[in-house]
C-alpha cells in the first residue's frame, strides 16, 4: 500500500511516500525559516504563498524519486488542521485536486495525531497503551493512547506552548527565530544553575503546564543586566531557562506515568528535538522513552502519511469531504 503524505499546516512544506505501515520510500521538506526569520515569526500570508510555490514541485519530485505515477498511489493523507488557514487551504485543496485527478482516496489528518505518530515511524516495538507528550510551537499536552484512534487528553498548557516559550525567550535575548534551536545551542555553552527560574505548577497533582511566567522571569533578569550596564550572560541564561522548561515537562510526564501506571512514553513536536529534554526522557528510570529522529521532531509529511494510513485502515474519519479546520483540536 502506497500513501502520499502532505503537510502544510504552518511554514514547512512536506511531502513523503510511505510503503505499507512505516517504510519511508522518500521524504521531502522545504523549510521557509529563512524567509520568516527576519520578521521574528511566521507571516501567514507569506507561508501560504510559499506552500503554493513549493507543493506541486515537491509532489512531482517525490513521484519521480519513487518511480511511480499518481495513479499507483493507494491513499493521499493531508493535514487538515490545526494550523494557519491559508497554509492548510493550499495543502488540502491540492490534495483534493490530486485525489480527484488520480482517482485515489483522500484522508484528512489532525496535525497533532501526525506528531503522535512521528516516534512510531522508527519504532516497531512501541505499541499502545503508551503516553504521548506533544511539545511543539502551538501545543504542549500529554495524551493517553489506549489504542490508535482511542486517545484521552490527560492535560495541557494553560497558556503558552513550550515551543512558544522558547521562541519568546529567544526574542527577549535578541536571538533569531525560531528560538528553540538557538537556545538549545547556546545552553550547551552555559551553566544551568547560574540563574533561578521557577518551575511553574511543578508541585500540583494535576497534569498541566504554564510557561508564560518563565518568559517574564527571563525578561526581568535581562532588564537587571541592562540597568546595571552589564553584559547579558546569554549562555547561562539559556541553560538555566532550558533547565526550567525541561523540569516543568519532566515533572508532569512523571506524574502522568504514576497516575496511569503506564511506563511507556513517546515525545514528539519541535521541542522533542531539544537536547536537554531528550536526555532527561531517555535517562528517566520511571519509564522507557521513544523519540522521533531529529528531522522528524518538527513538522514533516512522513508522520502525516503514517497517521493517515493508520486512520484509513481503522476505517475512521472518512465521512464526507476533507476540509481545512484551523482550530481542529481534540484527537
Ligand atoms: O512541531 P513544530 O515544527 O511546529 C508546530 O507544530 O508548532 O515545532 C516548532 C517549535 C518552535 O517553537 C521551535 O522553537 C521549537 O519547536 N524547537 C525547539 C527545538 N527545535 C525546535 N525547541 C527547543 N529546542 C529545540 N532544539
Ligand atoms: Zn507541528
Amino acid at each position: 500500500m502506497l500513501t502520499l503524505g502532505i503537510e502544510t499546516s504552518c511554514d514547512d512544506t512536506g511531502v513523503a511516500v510511505l510503503r505499507n505501515e512505516r517504510e519511508v520510500l522518500c521524504e521531502f521538506l522545504s523549510s521557509q525559516i529563512k524567509y520568516h526569520a527576519d520578521f521574528g515569526g511566521v507571516i501567514p500570508e507569506f507561508a501560504a504563498r510559499k506552500h503554493l510555490e513549493n507543493l506541486l514541485p515537491l509532489v512531482n519530485a517525490a513521484l519521480s524519486e519513487c518511480e511511480i505515477s499518481g495513479q499507483d498511489l493507494d491513499l493521499i493523507a493531508v493535514t487538515r488542521g490545526p494550523g494557519l488557514m491559508g497554509s492548510l487551504i493550499v495543502g488540502v485543496m491540492t490534495a483534493r485536486a490530486l485525489s480527484q485527478a488520480w482517482g485515489v482516496p483522500l484522508v484528512g489528518v489532525n496535525h497533532l495525531e501526525g506528531h503522535l505518530f512521528a516516534p512510531l515511524v522508527d519504532a516497531e516495538d512501541l505499541e499502545p497503551p503508551f503516553l504521548s507528550l506533544i511539545v511543539s510551537g502551538g501545543h504542549t499536552e500529554i495524551i493517553r493512547v489506549d489504542d490508535f484512534g482511542k486517545y484521552e487528553l490527560l492535560g495541557q498548557t494553560r497558556d503558552d506552548a513550550a515551543g512558544e516559550a522558547y521562541d519568546k525567550a529567544a526574542k527577549v535575548l535578541g536571538l533569531k527565530y525560531p528560538g528553540g534551536p538557538e537556545i538549545d545551542r547556546l545552553a550547551k555553552m552555559g551553566k544551568s544553575n547560574m540563574f533561578y527560574f521557577p518551575v511553574p505548577l511543578k508541585n500540583t497533582d494535576k497534569v498541566e503546564f504554564s510557561f508564560s511566567g518563565l518568559k517574564t522571569a527571563l525578561l526581568w533578569q535581562v532588564k537587571k543586566f541592562g540597568e546595571a550596564d552589564r553584559e547579558v550572560p546569554i549562555e547561562d541564561l539559556c541553560a538555566s531557562f532550558q533547565r526550567a522548561v525541561t523540569e516543568a515537562l519532566m515533572s508532569k510526564v512523571i506524574l502522568a506515568v504514576r497516575q496511569t501506571g503506564i511506563r511507556k512514553v513517546s515525545a514528539s513536536g519541535g521541542v522533542s528535538a531539544n537536547s536537554a529534554l531528550r536526555e532527561a526522557l531517555r535517562g528517566c528510570e520511571e519509564f522507557r522513552a521513544w523519540l522521533p529522529k531529529m528531522s522528524r521532531c518538527t513538522d514533516n509529511a512522513v508522520m502525516v502519511a503514517m497517521a493517515g494510513r493508520n486512520a484509513w485502515v481503522r476505517g475512521g474519519c472518512l465521512n464526507g469531504e476533507v476540509v481545512p479546520d484551523p482550530s481542529l483540536h481534540e484527537l
